[in-house]
């Protein structure tokens, strides 16, 4: 939870795509909100009673609303589909002030914007800023299919349209974008800074073919757990309920990736402990619990799987 909190008014609630909420906040008096940039985003309570965090897409000379877009993710009382799906227009909610880790750097003369799904939400509020500021841009936006695309009228507007790719892949890794030639050349703090937000596969890909650029011409963002390996990570198994299957978990790899590496499949989407697709029953062992999703009273009986891993040797799932 945020140190310092404001009660904002919900303006607008309405459907951004198909499984996407769109929320606009604003200062119930009407006073002008703490200012932000572009690439920030703010801490809302939501209904679940849990803690998000959420990029504001507006653009950042806004100061009378803040705008987030929020996926509803998740089951039971995941705290994103409590916003979505039990937030009104009318409604006040306790919000963060905005913080910035994704800051754009005024010293590039050219941006490329890489944004998978719900990750456009910072990134399209850089859009909006180099747009206004007529500075050379290109966003590249990858998404499932046309009708779950926030904002896909908007980018496809006369305003934004020559500067923007979207790229649906129908969910067929065969139909995703080849970013290679895009990224093949080097950018440089000068020239190209490129800003990476989407979900971990795509961020992983991103890093993997910019190896070569300048770390500081390279941006991600990620309001997810810290999903690197520690220092006190060890190997464990996992074994399924069900088969009675027992499978290993290497250090650097994720229970849900390990289950995937033997052909189990689970919902994902984050892969970052924020989402709560991946939620599993835990029936035996202690977990170490990574991700920011789990209320307390869950942690004894379920676990993240894409981020959180054993105390011991081993962990029974529910599966
Ligand atoms: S919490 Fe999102 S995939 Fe695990």
């Amino acid at each position: 939870m945020p140190t310092d909190t404001q009660s904002l008014l919900v303006s607008v609630a309405e459907p951004a795509a198909q499984g996407i909420g769109r929320l606009q906040l604003r200062h119930p008096q009407g006073l002008p909100l703490p200012a932000f940039t572009a690439g920030a985003h703010i801490s809302v309570k939501t209904p679940s009673g849990a803690w998000r965090q959420y990029s504001l897409s507006n653009h950042p000379d806004e100061r009378d609303c803040y705008e987030i877009a929020v996926k509803r993710e998740g089951r039971g009382r995941g705290g994103s589909l409590s916003l979505v799906d039990g937030v009104r227009a009318g409604d006040l909610i306790e919000v963060g002030l905005p913080q910035n880790q994704f800051e754009l750097d005024e010293r590039a003369s050219r941006v490329l914007l890489i944004a998978g799904g719900i990750g456009i939400t910072p990134l399209l509020s850089m859009a909006r800023l180099l747009q206004s500021q007529g500075k050379p841009y290109r966003l590249i936006y990858l998404t499932r299919e046309r009708q779950s695309t926030a904002f896909a009228d908007l980018l496809s507007s006369p305003d934004f349209a020559a500067q923007v790719v979207m790229h649906h892949d129908q969910g067929d890794p065969n139909q995703a974008m080849d970013l290679w030639p895009l990224l093949e050349k080097a950018g440089s703090v000068q020239s190209l800074q490129l800003y990476c937000c989407g979900p971990q596969a795509l961020m992983d890909a991103v890093r993997d073919m910019t190896g070569h650029w300048p770390a500081s011409a390279v941006h991600f963002e990620s309001f997810g757990a810290d999903t690197s390996a520690r220092a006190e990570d060890q190997a464990f198994e996992v074994s399924l309920r069900s088969s009675g299957r027992i499978i290993e978990v290497p250090v650097g790899v994720s229970i849900l990736q390990a289950l995937r590496n033997e052909g189990v499949h689970l919902p994902y989407s984050c892969e970052s402990g924020t989402c709560g697709s991946c939620k599993t029953g835990l029936l035996e062992g202690q977990a170490d619990h990574r991700d920011l999703v789990l209320m307390d009273d869950e942690k004894a009986t379920h676990i993240m799987v894409c981020v959180s891993r054993a105390q011991g040797a081993s962990l029974v799932l529910d599966l």
